[in-house]
């Protein structure tokens, strides 16, 4: 997903678009560029890259403009290059796009044989040549934005400068955006999060869809006028204070944003089991209890579909509630059996993953109950669901999901434990304190794990193994490792092994074991198969076990005792720390790791 952020207000412009454009570039990093408005005419500077490469393009003129846009893209149509960087403009108009213009083919086609020109292989510029079409027939801007926007099918955000006033707009259809305002500095702000805007807008507001925002500066004072497509006044919007707190926006004395959020999972823990067992939470889990549906329908994608498979364990084993964990891509068009008493959950960090909205669209349309296992309160998914579980993980910026995959299980083990009626039992909180002090410690531990990466950084693949609860962070910690350090690894149940990916192993292939004290034995087992076949074995697992040291080439010991049930999160925070230092030897770009997003809001 793209990056937007639009200013306009008595200051220079560049300074707050570029300071927002730095922090959205986690969302796409493929280019990057800027519209500002010079000598009266509209001038776009972009480039290929990086945002560095756009500074580097600025700094050669320092350009002032007190209203323009910026963008940065995750590709979806068109090459990555200078041409396909937004924004896209014309005498008249430039507009920055974050989404998808489904029907944008067929209207291109229309406009050139009516003799309209385009400059890019991209989707957006269609919105582009409809707008200056209109403007031409329709006579206002807002006008031609509502019947532009009325022409394109598809989830989409939009953001238009225009070269014949300061005002900026925005409108939206299933895609992020925000609205920021600064009534003592006179400034709006527009962006596709609030996070760009933390220190610059101190109230923010949620535009719903298809309601068109202007941003309008006067010589006393800023305005944000709300209309909808057929122009009316629109109240179709939602204020609050930006409560994103400043910190979250910097590393703070940590290299990169991941490692900064490895380290946040302890404290985050325990505030989550206050909020939820002592504080205000304890209404929302606790009125969970007797509610049971009679089947929960588990979706999402990647790290977060990993969070699913280890909470339906939870439901299973505590709740006796039938589950289905499915990946969202595949669920939404799988016609899938829904009944009106089962429940949809879905869980996302972002709230905007576009596989993970569709399949909540769809049960809801079901009849279905939604909920939510998220961590953006005011994103879509959170907006659009019945029941909301935050996972009040903060802000996270690194592509890798580290924290939100920790929070996410949490809160599903909160809800297991609200559903069964033990949440106020002393051994649910004092399991989540045990827990947190184990995490603390590995992370104090890093250099061990350093050790351990600088002997594996090397290898050719990484095959991680788990049983039961355990499955799934092999999965998580596979996903982790080619994220960040384009190595091939996969995730398997180590049962299965033997049907198949066994053929892969030799003296250059590692075995990541992770073994608990559940099913430990058979674990072993499948480590001894594949040092029967010469594979360099990392085990994770009990201290103590002899046998395990003696048939695996590395081990690193983590005391079990006290996590009758959250010992995955434990051992699924040494992979993270695992994968990072990996990536850190093979130099690659940890917290914007390539061809990847934070979060996807295309199909
Ligand atoms: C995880 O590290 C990845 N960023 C990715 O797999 C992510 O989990 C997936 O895209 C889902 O994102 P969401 O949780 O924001 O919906």
């Amino acid at each position: 997903m793209c990056g937007i952020v639009g200013y306009t207000g008595p200051r220079n412009s560049v300074q707050p678009i570029i300071e927002g454009l730095s922090r959205l570039e986690y969302r796409g990093y493929d280019s990057a560029g800027i519209c500002l408005k010079l000598g009266g005419k509209l001038e776009i500077l972009k480039k290929e890259g990086k945002l560095d490469n756009l500074r580097g393009l600025l700094a050669q003129t320092n350009p002032t403009s007190q209203v323009g846009i910026g963008h940065t893209r995750w590709a979806t149509h068109g090459a990555v290059n200078n041409d396909n960087a937004h924004p896209h403009g014309n005498e008249e108009y430039a507009v920055v796009h974050n989404g998808i213009i489904e029907n944008a083919s067929v209207l291109k086609k229309e406009l050139q044989a009516e003799g309209w020109v385009f400059k890019s292989q991209t989707d957006s510029e269609v919105f582009l040549v409809l707008l200056t079409k209109f403007a031409k027939t329709e006579g206002s801007t807002l006008k031609a934005i509502a019947r532009a926007f009325n022409t394109i099918h598809g989830n989409s955000a939009f953001v238009i400068m225009e070269k014949a006033t300061d005002q900026l707009y925005c409108v939206k259809r299933s895609a992020p955006m925000v609205c920021g305002i600064n009534l003592t500095n006179r400034e709006v702000f527009f962006s596709s999060d609030p996070f760009a805007l933390v220190g610059f807008a101190p109230d923010i507001f949620f535009p719903q869809d298809s309601v068109i925002g202007r941003g309008t500066i006067t010589e006393t004072k800023a305005q944000i006028e709300f209309f909808e497509l057929d122009l009316t006044p629109s109240t179709r919007f939602r204020g609050q204070a930006n409560a994103i707190s400043i910190d979250a926006t910097t590393k703070g004395h940590y290299e990169h944003f991941m490692l900064k959020e490895i380290h946040e999972q302890p404290a985050l823990m325990e505030k989550l089991a206050a909020w939820a067992i002592k504080g205000q939470g304890q209404s929302v889990y606790n009125g969970l209890k007797g509610k049971e549906p009679s089947f929960f329908h588990i979706t999402a994608c990647g790290t977060a579909w990993h969070a699913g498979l280890v909470i339906k364990n939870f439901f299973e084993k505590f709740n006796r509630i039938r589950c289905n964990v499915e990946i969202a891509s595949e669920f939404r068009y799988r016609e899938p059996n829904l009944k009106k008493d089962e429940v949809g959950l879905f869980i996302s960090q972002s709230g905007e993953t576009a596989d993970t909205l569709a399949c909540q669209e769809l049960c809801h349309e079901k009849g279905l109950k939604t909920f939510s296992v998220v961590n953006t309160e005011g994103s879509t998914l959170f907006r659009q669901c019945d029941e909301n579980f935050l996972i009040h993980a903060g802000m996270e910026i690194g592509v890798a999901s580290t924290k939100a995959f920790t929070q996410q299980v949490l809160t599903g083990y909160l809800m297991s434990m609200g559903y069964a009626g033990k949440l106020m039992s002393v051994d649910v909180y004092q399991e989540i304190k045990v827990l947190s002090d184990r995490v603390a410690a590995i992370c104090e531990d890093a250099q061990t794990i350093k050790a351990i990466a600088e002997k594996l950084y090397q290898k050719k693949g990484f095959i991680f193994t788990g049983r039961g609860v355990y499955f799934p962070i092999a999965l998580e910690g596979a996903l982790k490792l080619k994220e960040i350090a384009y190595v091939h690894a996969e995730g398997y149940a180590a049962g299965e092994l033997k049907h198949g990916p066994i053929a892969l192993i030799d003296d250059n292939m590692v075995n990541i074991a992770l073994l608990g004290p559940e099913l430990f034995d058979k674990a072993l087992s499948n480590v001894e198969e594949v040092k029967a076949r010469r594979g360099l074995i990392f085990a994770i697992g009990p201290k103590g076990h002899s046998e395990l040291k003696a048939v695996s080439d590395m081990v690193y010991e983590l005391d079990f005792n006290g996590l009758p049930n959250l010992a995955t999160i434990m051992v699924n925070v040494v992979l993270q720390l695992l994968s990072y230092h990996i990536a850190l030897l093979k130099g690659t770009d940890i917290d914007k790791p390539r061809n990847l997003a934070k979060s996807v809001t295309v199909e």
